[in-house]
C-alpha cells in the first residue's frame, strides 16, 4: 500500500491536481460510508443515533495555497499532500459529549483506518475557549491498480460546541484574528456556558436512560 505523498515522489505519471482532488473526495466518501454504517448499527441496536449530522468539505485550492505560504512552504503538489492535513475534512456533530468519545473509539477500532494523531480540545480547550475532538486518520482508497492511504481530518463536537465555534470563526475573520479584548472575554465566558450546558444535558440524558431502563425492567 502507498500513501498520497509517495505518489508524488515515486510516480511521476500521476501528477495532476485533478488526481489529488479525486483521491481526497473518494476518501471523504469512504469515511462518510463508515460513519453512516456506524450510525445505522447504533440505531439498530440501541434505538439511538449518536450522530446529529455530518458536514464534509474539500479544502479549496486558494485555501490550501494560503496555508502553505503561511508556513513558508513552496507551493507544490507534493507539499500540499505532505503538509496540509485538512484537504479532506469531515465534521461530525453529536448531541452529547459521551457520543464523541464513543464514535472516536469506534473509528479507532476499524483496522483499515490508521489514526495519525488525536487532538483532544475537549479535555484541553484552546486559549480561545475552542472545544472539539480532532482526529487525523488515513483511509485506504482502492483504485484500479493500487491502494492509496489518504488523509482525512475528522472533527467531532457537540451541537453546542459547534454553535460556539461557528460564531467564534465569524468573529475571528471579522477582526482578522485580533478581536477586542471584551469580545474575546465574552467568547470565553460563552465557552464556559457551553461546557456547563453540555454537562447538564448529558446528566439529564443519563437520568432519562436510567428511568427508562427501570421502567423496562418492570
Ligand atoms: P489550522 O488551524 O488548520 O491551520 O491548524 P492547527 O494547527 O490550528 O490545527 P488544529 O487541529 O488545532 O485545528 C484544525 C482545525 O480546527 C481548524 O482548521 C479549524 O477548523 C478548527 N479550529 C482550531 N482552532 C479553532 C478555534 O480556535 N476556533 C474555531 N472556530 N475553530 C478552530
Ligand atoms: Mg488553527
Amino acid at each position: 500500500m502507498i500513501n498520497v505523498e509517495q505518489i508524488y515522489t515515486a510516480e511521476s505519471q500521476v501528477d495532476s491536481w485533478e488526481t489529488i482532488q479525486f483521491l481526497y473526495r473518494s476518501a471523504i466518501k469512504e469515511v462518510g460510508t463508515k460513519l453512516d454504517i456506524l450510525n445505522d448499527e447504533f440505531q439498530h441496536i440501541h434505538k439511538y443515533n449518536p450522530i446529529e449530522h455530518i458536514k464534509s468539505r474539500l479544502k479549496t485550492p486558494e485555501s490550501i495555497v494560503k496555508k502553505l505560504k503561511k508556513q513558508d512552504y513552496d507551493v507544490t503538489i507534493e507539499n500540499m499532500v505532505r503538509y496540509v492535513h485538512d484537504i479532506a475534512g469531515i465534521r461530525i456533530i453529536c448531541s452529547f459529549t459521551s457520543d464523541i468519545y464513543n464514535l472516536a473509539e469506534m473509528l479507532g477500532k476499524q483496522n483499515d483506518l490508521k489514526v495519525i494523531w488525536i487532538k483532544d480540545y475537549i479535555k484541553n480547550p484552546k486559549e480561545s475557549g475552542y472545544k472539539s475532538y480532532h482526529m487525523l486518520i488515513t483511509v485506504p482508497v482502492f483504485l484500479s491498480d493500487r491502494v492509496v492511504e489518504t488523509k482525512v481530518e475528522i472533527q467531532i463536537r457537540t451541537i453546542a460546541m459547534d454553535f460556539w465555534a461557528s460564531l467564534e470563526h465569524k468573529i475571528y475573520y471579522k477582526f482578522e484574528g485580533k478581536a477586542p479584548e471584551n469580545i474575546s472575554k465574552d467568547l470565553r465566558a460563552c465557552a464556559a456556558m457551553v461546557a456547563e450546558l453540555d454537562d447538564r444535558m448529558l446528566q439529564l440524558n443519563e437520568q432519562i436512560k436510567a428511568l427508562t431502563t427501570e421502567a423496562d425492567g418492570d
